[in-house]
């Protein structure tokens, strides 16, 4: 029995090279006799362990000692309030551009904190697009910007340039860091929950170029206080360790496969065969506009939803798992992260044809 393709939006699937590398280094990390959960995060293994990771996240992202790189706790979703904590000063707001459900969860939390505005929203539009540039309106008083360059729900990728947006850029990149080259440039800050394309849940990326204002709000609790992070690497307070080597494990998986130009072919082939796919189809519909289509999560709907049921059954017994839609967009959904391969994608459409010819 061939082993499951596992769609999952997230946690997702991992390089089988990463799961075993792990089994085989579970017990023992770096010659010490014991497991990597096993030492004080004080230890020079796990200090170097740190020091690694952030090293090669950054060599992989084209980018030097402008950046930190901190692995923090809390999930992206801290972030949301983690970011105007230290970012949003008295007097100035948060520009949100509003382009599916993670990004109005963003703003949504920034208003606990203080004033955020709304630059433009696809609400209108069910998120099948990204509002076109020339309606953003960022107001004078705004002290950053922030997007999600890629709506794991929707479906919904940013390919665009802010170059020249002259305010701080934030990104929220959960769902595709490291799944093709970004203008990292064009970022002043950026964060990003592990368990999607780059290990499992418990760490959280924050890369942080050194030009950036941060001014804490004095109630911002000093594990959330991003320069006290920086200035402690990371280990305010224990750390989550075991997600930080898992991660570490995974970069160099990507290293090793080519580095992130060798992922970005490999990701744009296995969308273009997927939407190929889907538009080729009579039964298959991907409803976002095709300048925006993500290469990491692809969501379909089926002409015939009294099928959904039956699709994700079939789908399942012939090992490919997760592909049920997010319950607020209903449908169906295939992430496609960097561990899916070529072949696992190809595996999916051989499926849906299956199923396609056999349901009309
Ligand atoms: C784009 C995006 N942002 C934020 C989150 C929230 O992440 P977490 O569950 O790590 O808080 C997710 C989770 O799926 C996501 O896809």
């Amino acid at each position: 029995m061939p082993r499951p393709i596992n769609f999952c939006s997230g946690p997702a699937a991992l390089p089988v090279p990463v799961l075993e590398r792990m089994q085989t280094e579970l017990a023992d990390f770096a010659g010490s006799g014991i497991s990597v959960m096993e030492h004080s995060h004080r230890d020079a293994r796990i200090v170097s362990l740190f020091e690694e990771t952030e090293s090669l996240l950054k060599s992989l992202l084209g980018i030097g000692s402008e950046y930190r790189a901190l692995f923090l706790p809390g999930g992206a979703t801290l972030q949301f309030a983690q970011l105007p904590m230290n970012l949003l000063r008295a007097g100035a707001c948060g520009a949100y551009l509003t382009t599916g459900a993670w990004s109005e969860k963003a703003i949504k939390e920034c208003q606990r904190y203080g004033d955020a505005v709304e630059v433009a929203s696809s609400k209108a539009s069910s998120y099948t697009e990204i509002p076109p540039r020339s309606d953003w309106r960022i107001p004078d008083s705004a002290c950053y910007f922030h997007l999600c360059t890629n709506e794991t729900i929707h479906g919904v990728e940013w390919f665009g340039s802010l170059a020249d947006i002259e305010i701080p850029v934030v990104a929220d990149m959960s769902s595709h860091l490291l799944s093709r080259q970004m203008p990292m440039q064009e970022f002043s800050l950026v964060y990003a929950g592990a368990q999607k394309n780059l290990g499992t849940a418990g760490v959280t990326i924050v890369l942080i170029r050194d030009d950036l204002a941060i001014e804490p709000q004095a109630s911002t609790p000093s594990l959330l206080n991003y320069t006290n992070q920086m200035a402690n690497d990371s280990m305010v307070n224990t750390p989550p360790v075991f997600p930080v080597w898992v991660l570490k494990l995974v970069l160099e998986w990507v290293r090793d496969s080519g580095g992130v130009s060798a992922m970005e072919s490999r990701n744009q082939r296995k969308a273009e065969m997927l939407y190929a796919a889907i538009d080729q189809s009579s039964l298959y519909q991907n409803p976002v506009a095709t300048s925006a289509r993500s290469w990491m999560n692809v969501p379909f709907v089926l002409h015939d939803a009294n099928r959904d049921a039956a699709f994700v059954s079939q789908a399942e017994a012939h090992g490919l798992l997760n592909l049920k839609g997010h319950r607020s967009v209903g449908g169906m959904r295939a992430s496609i992260y960097n561990a899916i391969s070529e072949d696992d994608v190809q595996i999916l459409i051989d499926f849906m044809r299956e199923f396609e010819r056999t349901s009309a």
